[in-house]
């Protein structure tokens, strides 16, 4: 069984890629310092692989305790780099705080990789890499744009630096999986979307919404030239996403990679609307949202989905499920997820 090093294991996609990453027979443990997931979120990784989930409450960017993981785990063949900070809003006021933590992460990550012989690494970049394009759909050779802010440059320079180390070091295998809008939760329930910080993405705001944690919500913006003026979005169900991952572990650990770093767009290849989402969720779970239109949220693009065919064609990835599925499995989660507070 390979064992396999996921930081940020404890968080939204991590836990969920935890999960798949053991159910096609490979041995995940984590680095989750719990900064922005529960504690309890290992009981609930570990009633979905049947045995106790191993976590390290480490902070990345102590190399010290970052090594221990490494020293302790001489058989790591991989690494899969989740762990950073991901708010755009809260990017744009606290810039630092998003150099400091995403980049140094990854420093030392890589640092350990190189000391400790680990010679494949997964890194989680996203379709903010592409700015504000006009190219639709998006394809991974489309030049990156003008950062939005600092939480996407963040991103384009992690991927630079890894493209730099794999440069210098042409044993070193590096795949930079560039997600799309990830969404909904595990169907089990037991996992799911549950930040410590305060969330602005619209599914999570959909279900609070729905429950009674937010009594309303805006729709930012219904004039952008979109079918229905409301901003279009590629959302892909966590579970696929977490999926990718697993496939991106066998391509690297099976050398079928072209190039020691390759890219791969993650998405469902398609655009939702905003409306078309909320009226999504109101049809499959039979509930009502108290929404208001409003106007245009500073730094968002109008539109922007995937192309998606070179992570099916190279990959052999092929997303199974749809707005419909995150949106139901999204609501389902936050009826069952109150556990995690208790
Ligand atoms: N939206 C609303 N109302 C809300 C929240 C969101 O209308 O209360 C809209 C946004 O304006 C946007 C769409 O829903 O049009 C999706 O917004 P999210 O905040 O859920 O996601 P973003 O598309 O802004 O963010 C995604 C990724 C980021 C990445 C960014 C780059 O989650 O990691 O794309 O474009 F940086």
């Amino acid at each position: 069984m390979s064992k396999i090093l996921v930081t940020g294991g404890c968080g939204y996609i991590g836990s969920h890629t935890v999960v798949d990453l053991t159910d096609h027979g490979f041995n995940a443990i984590s680095a989750d310092d719990f900064s922005n997931s529960h504690q309890k979120m290992v009981d609930g990784i570990s009633s979905l692989i049947n045995k106790k989930h191993v976590n390290y409450e480490v902070n990345l960017c102590d190399m010290e305790a970052t090594e221990r993981i490494f020293k302790e785990n001489p058989d790591i063949e991989a690494v899969i780099h989740f762990a950073a900070h991901i708010y755009v809003p809260e990017s744009v006021e606290n810039p630092i705080k998003y150099y400091r933590n995403n980049l140094n992460n990854l420093l030392n990550v890589m640092e350990c990789c190189k000391r400790y012989g680990v010679d494949n690494l997964i890194f989680s970049s996203s379709c903010a890499v592409y700015g504000n394009t006009k190219e639709l759909p998006v394809t991974e050779s489309t030049p990156f744009g003008e950062a939005e802010c600092p939480y996407a440059r963040t991103k384009q320079m992690g991927e630079q630096i890894i493209r730099d180390f794999c440069l210098a070091n042409p044993k070193f295998n590096a795949v930079l999986l560039r997600y799309f809008n990830p969404a909904g939760s595990h169907e089990s329930s037991k996992i799911g979307e549950a930040p410590i910080l305060e969330n602005t993405h619209l599914v999570p705001i959909l279900t609070e919404v729905a429950i009674g944690h937010r009594k309303s919500m805006t729709v930012f913006g219904t004039d952008y030239p979109t079918r229905d003026g409301s901003c279009v979005r590629d959302f892909i169900h966590v579970m696929d996403l977490a999926h990718a991952h697993t496939k991106a572990v066998e391509y690297l650990l099976q050398k079928k990679n072209e190039t020691n770093c390759d890219v791969f767009n993650l998405g469902i290849g398609d655009g939702v609307t905003v409306l078309e989402a909320i009226n999504a969720f109101e049809k499959i779970n039979g509930i009502k949202l108290n929404y208001s239109l409003g106007e245009r949220r500073a730094g968002d693009v109008a539109a922007i989905y995937a192309d998606t065919s070179k992570s099916k064609n190279k990959l052999g990835w092929t997303p199974k499920r749809n707005i419909e599925d995150i949106v139901k499995s999204a609501w389902d989660w936050e009826r069952n997820k109150s556990w995690l507070t208790e």
